[in-house]
């Protein structure tokens, strides 16, 4: 059976080193055009036949083994946050206000070895690989943009599968779940609209500031008392603006904030008294409100079975680590769901904080940063996984 830990450890200078240019190199989502552009590079150099421009700055390659088999699709993230890095090291960001800090830098990386393993060992493998480089996984509509554009199709996918470095976990943890693993998210704008006028004479106005906070407060109770203990969801309001004046009651007060659940009826339950609260409260208090809601991302759901042959890939390539089946998931959502939902199969983390040597941040934080040494521990687990799946006849995909 291939080493694929050796192999990416043999491989560490060249995933490093991606690594740390794309991180001194970041980019937004949907502006990934040099990341985009090194990423089909190597891709081409390696002889395969690559798509670009896919949803704008995606990138698609298909690695045919030597016999025909299933298809898994493979995905990694390219895109980076609009955060100011503060971090000290040498690969620190060029692009000030814009900055990797979250891993996805290292996601292409791996993406890069994997491809580069897996077609060293083509003769071996009985089904093909469509490697997907996505842009816009922050919220964007990357993974959406991606499928409009055909990605599922010619040919179609019968698992799909990504990774996420986390840095929630130390350097030899994995989190393999069985199940949820990320939640849906929804975003929420409110408008409350009531009647300005002199902070003095609020008898002859209509408060949209303290029907706001009614609402704030009373959202709170869906979470409380509308969902069931042992379901998890959450509802935060997280930006809250309205007046220019201490003695002028405004016209409007916006809000903002995200919702998290995981199961559809609670999804369900929860946007319904969303809306009853805001409305009624609005309404009560003499205002109206408007609602915006937007989904950002259904729940990701791993297939049991395809968590299961990745947690016993782990096991083997990695006999000291921490695995975790399905205790953990985190409210955090990733757009690999909308992928997901029309394909089955799993997203998994590769444990990368080093507290240490300080590198345990978290993900979106300004002080964001890695244990390399996740690069090739991830790059191993991926592409072992892969070439498993495509040469033992005997497991269904
Ligand atoms: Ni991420």
């Amino acid at each position: 059976m291939t080493d694929f830990l050796a192999e990416a450890q043999s491989l560490f200078e060249y995933t490093q080193s991606l690594r740390r240019d794309f991180h001194m190199h970041p980019e937004l989502g949907f502006k990934e055009v040099r990341t985009a552009g090194i990423v089909a590079r190597e891709l081409t150099s390696l002889g395969l036949e690559v798509h670009t421009c896919i949803a704008e700055t995606g990138v698609v390659a298909l690695l045919e083994g030597a016999k025909s088999g299933p298809v898994i699709l493979a995905r990694f993230d390219m895109d980076a946050l609009p955060i100011l890095e503060e971090t000290s090291v040498p690969y620190t960001s060029q692009n000030p206000g814009v900055m990797h800090a979250c891993g996805h830098d290292g996601h292409t990386a791996i993406g890069l070895t994997v491809t580069k393993m897996l077609l060293a060992h083509r003769q071996e493998l009985a089904g093909t690989v469509k490697f997907i480089f996505q842009p816009a996984e922050e919220g964007l509509g990357g993974a959406e943009g991606m499928i409009a554009a055909g990605v599922l199709e010619n040919p179609k996918p019968d698992l799909a599968l990504a990774l996420h470095l986390w840095n929630e976990k130390p350097l030899g943890w994995f989190v393999i779940a069985a199940g949820p693993a990320t939640a849906g998210a929804e975003l929420f704008k409110i408008k409350v609209r009531g009647k300005g006028g002199h902070g003095a004479m609020p008898h002859l106005n209509a408060d949209p500031v303290l029907a706001a906070a009614e609402i704030v407060t009373a959202l709170q109770s869906i979470v409380a008392r509308n969902v069931p203990p042992l379901q998890a969801a959450v509802v935060s309001v997280c930006t809250i603006h309205g007046g220019e004046a201490f003695n002028v009651i405004p016209q409007t007060v916006e809000l903002a904030g995200t919702i998290r659940t995981f199961e559809p009826e609670v999804r369900e339950k929860v946007l319904e008294r969303f809306k009853v609260i805001v409305y009624g409260l609005a309404e009560t208090m003499g205002c109206q409100a408007e609602v915006d809601l937007q989904r950002l991302a259904p729940a990701v759901i791993n297939q049991p079975e395809s968590a299961a042959h990745i947690a016993e890939v782990a096991r083997r390539i990695f006999p000291d680590a921490a695995i975790d089946t399905g205790d953990y998931v985190t409210m955090g959502s990733e757009d690999f769901a909308f992928i997901m939902e029309k394909v089955p199969g799993c997203f998994f983390f590769i444990g990368s904080a080093n507290k240490e040597k300080g590198l345990d941040a978290s993900h979106h934080h300004p002080r964001f940063d890695f244990d390399e040494q996740a690069l090739p521990r991830g790059a191993a687990l991926m592409a072992s996984t892969v070439a498993e799946l495509l040469r033992d006849k005997s497991r269904k995909i």
